[in-house]
């Protein structure tokens, strides 16, 4: 049993595939966690249940026989604010009272088959209840009559589980949400450092590990997106923890919105992880009978380092979290205008790429910024959902048929959440940004942002949208979002509920990417915000990839994509090969391999050696699709362990099938170059498709591969694609 209770201890215990999570109903039904961490056969615990130095700490609960029990050193399942626990705390209502002391405790539980959906949120799923299996708690504040349900879901075969809470207002009078984590995590040592992922435009998702240490330390989103700067991941993992070896713990928030994830530091020598909605741009007013639901955080451990950690992200994802037509289908080759064009761009300029992408096997033209309105720049039209037929030369029915007549398929770029300031529809409604009585509205290239909280909004931008799709032939649709949100009010809420606009914002664009993948659930849709800056578990319930950034340099992209893949999938991962000059086409294609793939130049301007080449990666990312999107990732030389190399490996899970790839980015004068590959079958022999070459298994892990002679200049790269004999 996955998840089991053991009555006469009064202990749960969830086993997944790698790791038991361990909690127990102590007296006065406090509900105190006692273990995460890898397998273990027991359930009773109580000898490790954690009291710390007791007598001086106040507050001594006095209906507990225990005398050394203290909610100021006691581990919590789902810790309050204000009954005598002092770290940062998961949960907090300001009552009726005007106080906000809080304080669950357990009132009953069950245990069934299956997962249930949250409701207006974007959360993984089963396939059938045989998938998962799922522990709800329910808990309730006596005083307010306020419950929370918490709810647990271990995934059949995955080192992983996941996290909600469900707040229900059971009593007469309404409270204010505060703070409402999704996952907290106790931990009763201090011997860990936390990974994270921070960046900006152009540099998104690098590598970062710091000490855990005696202090609050963590990362955070106030922008209202998940944003550049700090991607909605983080991991705690052992001081001797590598790529291979030793625990690692993965947190990862299925939001797009503001988040936090934080460690605190508990005086005694634990520390709390707390992973969920930001408080600190939060607030929600609950009335009688009214529900809350946090967002879902996703828990992965990990006994094999931060490679397995990255595998079992990348499985869960792609089996629970990507859903539609293209979760597991092939998608189509693309070629995007954008870097090669602009917003200057015609219908007829337009028809010469699709003439030459079907020239080259690719599948697809996608029609980016500039479409619409009067866009010849950024400093118009968003809102402006009309077609620029003048610049197309004709309906927009008439240029998708020209595209479609080639045998290329059309998708068209649209940024929903945004209006410009100068738009027919910010004329005609200033009112329907986001904005607060008697201030500028700040502006970021040109635009504001629409209130979609507001359902008036919504329905007016999906019904333009909407038209559009369904009039004309699109098979895919490309959702940016190009600034993050400021003065975040809404003309609509009363004074009380302003703090909701930044969650009702994202529920907003849930909503709308809700009814998009109902309406049209053929189209492939490919989430972006100024490259990768909502690269997160939310969005791609909604979008099975994601522009991962505006940087398509192929050395720069090494840093982001291997950040990016500490959690995502290769199948996620929006690359394409552009007319960046730092290495050649062949280093620009084997990095786009490693992602969904596809052109963002001006196929025009292809020389006769430039389309031998492109012809060959189109090949090659036919034959390479499967072992890319379903295969497990080695990564063997990180850059950041190394700013010279990076090398990584995909193998098939049948083990019969792996891709290498290095790139390198400054070269290494006069060292051997030996490389030990990872996740091969040592009992199996290997053949190399270039060289002919077999080796085992066992000697290509152990002794590894001589590569020295292989292409090692600045920006150089190469592949070498193995297969069972
Ligand atoms: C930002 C995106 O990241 C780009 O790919 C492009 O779509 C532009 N926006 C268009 O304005």
């Amino acid at each position: 049993m996955p998840i089991s209770f053991d009555s006469e201890h009064r202990v749960f215990k969830l086993d997944t595939a790698t790791s038991s999570y361990v909690f127990e109903i102590y007296e006065q039904n406090y509900l105190l966690h006692l273990y995460y961490g890898a397998k273990i056969p027991d359930s009773n615990l109580s000898a490790h249940r954690y009291k710390g130095w007791f007598a001086s700490h106040a507050p001594l609960n006095i209906n507990i026989d225990d005398t050394q029990f203290s909610p100021d050193v006691s581990m919590f399942e789902y810790p309050c604010e204000g009954s005598g626990d002092f770290r940062e705390t998961a949960f907090a209502i300001r009552n009726a009272d005007g106080n906000n002391t809080t304080d669950l405790r357990y009132v009953s539980h069950k245990i069934y088959p299956g997962k249930p959906v949250i409701d207006g949120l974007p959360s993984l799923h089963v396939n059938s209840d045989s998938d998962a299996d799922t522990l709800e708690i329910l808990m309730r504040d006596a005083v307010t009559g306020v419950s929370a349900i918490l709810y647990y879901t271990v995934f059949s075969g995955y080192g992983a589980m996941t996290r909600s809470v469900k707040i229900i207002n059971e009593s007469d009078k309404a409270v204010e949400i505060e703070r409402v984590f999704s996952t907290c995590v106790d931990f009763n040592t201090h011997d860990y450092d936390m990974i994270t992922l921070y960046g900006n435009w152009l540099r998104e998702r690098n590598f970062e590990r710091t000490p855990v240490k005696h202090i609050k330390q963590g990362i955070y989103s106030r922008r209202g997106l998940s944003s550049h700067a700090q991607n909605p991941f983080g991991a705690i993992v052992g001081k001797d923890t590598n790529e291979e070896y030793g625990s690692a713990y993965g947190f990862n928030l299925v939001y797009s919105g503001n988040f936090e994830f934080s460690c605190d530091s508990e005086p005694h020598g634990g520390i709390r992880v707390l992973m969920g909605i930001n408080p600190d741009t939060f607030g929600w007013h609950l009335e009688p009978g009214d529900k809350f639901s946090s967002p879902e955080a996703v828990m992965v451990y990990s006994n094999e380092g931060l490679g397995g950690m990255s595998r079992t992200f990348h499985r869960l994802y792609t089996n629970h979290l990507i859903r539609g037509k293209w979760a597991h289908i092939k998608r189509p080759l693309l070629i995007n205008n954008w870097e090669a064009t602009g917003m200057d761009f015609t219908g007829d300029k337009l028809v010469t790429f699709a003439e030459r992408a079907k020239e080259l096997g690719i599948d697809m033209l996608v029609m980016d910024d500039g479409w619409f309105g009067k866009r010849d720049d950024d400093k118009s039209s968003l809102g402006d959902w009309q077609v620029n037929e003048e610049k197309l030369g004709g309906p927009l029915k008439d240029f998708i048929a020209r595209i479609n007549a080639l045998g290329i398929k059309f998708g068209i770029w649209f940024e929903p959440e945004m209006i410009s300031r100068d738009s027919n529809l910010y004329r005609e409604h200033p009112d329907w940004c986001l904005h607060v009585p008697g201030r500028e509205k700040s502006i970021a290239r040109y635009q504001y942002v629409l209130d979609f909280s507001r359902k008036d909004v919504r329905d007016y931008i999906y019904s333009l949208m909407k038209d559009i799709i369904a009039e004309n032939n699109i098979a895919y649709v490309k959702w940016d979002c190009n600034r993050s949100l400021s003065e975040v009010g809404s003309a609509i809420l009363p004074p009380g509920r302003q703090k909701e606009v930044f969650h009702r914002f994202v529920l907003g664009t849930y909503e709308v990417m809700d009814r998009l993948t109902i309406d049209f659930p053929d189209l492939l849709i490919e989430n972006c915000s100024s490259g990768g800056g909502r690269f997160d578990p939310g969005m791609l319930y909604f979008t099975p990839q994601i522009w991962c950034s505006d940087n398509t340099d192929p050395v720069d992209r090494i840093d982001i994509q291997f950040g990016t893949s500490l959690c995502y999938p290769a199948s996620t991962v929006g690359a394409h090969v552009s007319a960046s000059k730092r290495a050649g086409f062949g280093t620009k294609g084997n990095v786009a391999l490693w992602g969904t793939f596809g052109y963002e130049l001006d196929p025009n301007t292809f020389t006769p050696e430039d389309i031998d080449i492109i012809k060959d990666q189109v090949s090659e990312y036919h034959k390479y699709y499967d072992l890319i999107r379903n295969g497990d990732l080695y990564r063997l030389i990180s850059p950041w362990e190394s700013d010279r190399r990076a090398a990584w490996m995909m193998v098939s899970e049948d083990k019969n099938e792996a891709l290498l790839t290095c790139v390198t980015m400054r070269k290494e004068w006069g060292e051997a170059f030996i490389l030990k590959l990872r996740g091969l079958d040592p009992e199996k022999y290997y053949v190399d498709d270039t060289t002919g070459e077999v080796y085992s298994g066992a000697l290509l892990m152990n002794a590894g591969l001589n590569l020295t002679d292989y292409p090692q200049n600045d920006g150089d790269s190469f592949k070498i694609y193995l297969r069972t004999l």
